[in-house]
């Protein structure tokens, strides 16, 4: 056995993080993470792909899955780090274990890890037909797809001073699977005087240009109203628990949703969203999207900060209408 010079670096090259009494370690195709009264292994692909969303969406929404153990709870300001928490197995033997974390720390964790543990090739954001792979020994970076910034509009996809349009020129490419997308744009005439407050582009030519999966990108904003459309191939590599209600409109071919109870796991609807079909996905719930075909999905975010504790509370009810 060869002495190692650096104690952070393992043999398969890879740093060991920490983060307050977590531990993370990376080998060719696993992660493995301990914790005080537990520990946990899953493939190091799964793991990067979720981080990459944690990292990138600041948390997200309620509750990040990155498997059926292990994952973050937002707080907006402070993340919950947890493992088994949402695991009725886990809970129900004691074994869970949260840590509460400042956000901001603990998302430059997460992005050192993010960085150290992605090799040159493997772009966690990609569909997995358009990216290297994620395993073996530690392979140069990725540094440039793992900094991506996520879109976010401040008023509309392509108004004056804020997120341009994709083309050919800033080099987004039509996508492969939507070589058949129209890529004419809408014409615009304003009152005078008012054609910087008038504006419309073709969103469907705008998320054939988009290079990455499973990342909806917030286009457009009315007050906290967020239109967050995103292409989907594959599988989402999270499993999204809501903390407030979510609308999906399906804009081309379909999603399988795999639909269950937020704070169980116990299974409870499984929906096959086509082209043009509307949900409202409930408060209460977690839910994970297959789409076998690049598709394009809106999904349509509420950013009311009151939100979660209305839901939490019960002074909203989980589900926005009865049928
Ligand atoms: C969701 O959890 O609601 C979600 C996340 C990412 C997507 C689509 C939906 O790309
Ligand atoms: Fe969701």
């Amino acid at each position: 056995m060869t002495e190692k010079t650096d104690m952070h670096v393992n043999e398969a090259g890879y740093r060991t993080f920490k983060l307050g009494n977590y531990i993370f370690i990376r080998d060719e195709y696993f992660v493995h993470i301990k914790w005080p009264n537990g520990s946990h292994t899953l493939p190091a692909d799964r793991f990067l792909k979720a981080l990459m969303r944690d990292v990138a969406w600041n948390f997200f929404y309620g509750i990040v899955n990155f498997d059926e153990v292990f994952g973050t709870a937002n707080h907006y300001g402070t993340v919950n780090v947890f493992a088994g928490s949402f695991n009725v197995g886990y809970r129900s033997n004691g074994k869970d274990y949260t840590e509460t974390f400042e956000s901001a720390p603990a998302r430059a964790i997460f992005e050192a890890i993010l960085e150290d543990w992605t090799n040159e090739g493997f772009d966690p954001f990609a569909a997995p037909t358009e990216t290297g792979s994620a395993f073996g020994p530690k392979r140069g970076s990725n540094t440039v797809a793992v900094k991506r910034q996520r879109v976010s509009a401040r008023r509309m996809a392509g108004v004056a001073d804020d997120t341009p349009l994709r083309g050919d020129a800033n080099g987004y490419l039509v996508n492969r699977q939507f070589a058949d997308v129209v890529q004419d744009e809408p014409e615009i005439h304003a009152e005078q005087g008012f054609e910087g407050e008038v504006h419309a582009f073709n969103l469907f030519a705008y998320l054939s240009r988009s290079d990455v999966t499973w990342n909806p990108s917030v286009c457009s904003v009315v007050k906290d109203s967020l239109f967050c459309p995103t292409t989907e191939e594959y599988m989402l590599p999270v499993i999204h628990g809501n903390d407030r209600v979510e609308w999906f409109i399906q804009l081309s071919d379909e999603i399988h949703w795999q639909i269950a109870d937020r704070d169980t796991g116990a299974a409870r609807a499984r929906v096959v969203m086509k082209a043009g079909d509307v949900a409202a996905m409930p408060a209460d719930i977690r839910h994970q999207g297959m789409s076998p075909k690049r598709s394009m999905l809106l999904v349509w975010e509420n950013a009311d900060p009151a939100l979660p504790e209305l839901y939490a509370s019960k002074k909203l009810k989980p589900n926005p209408i009865d049928f």
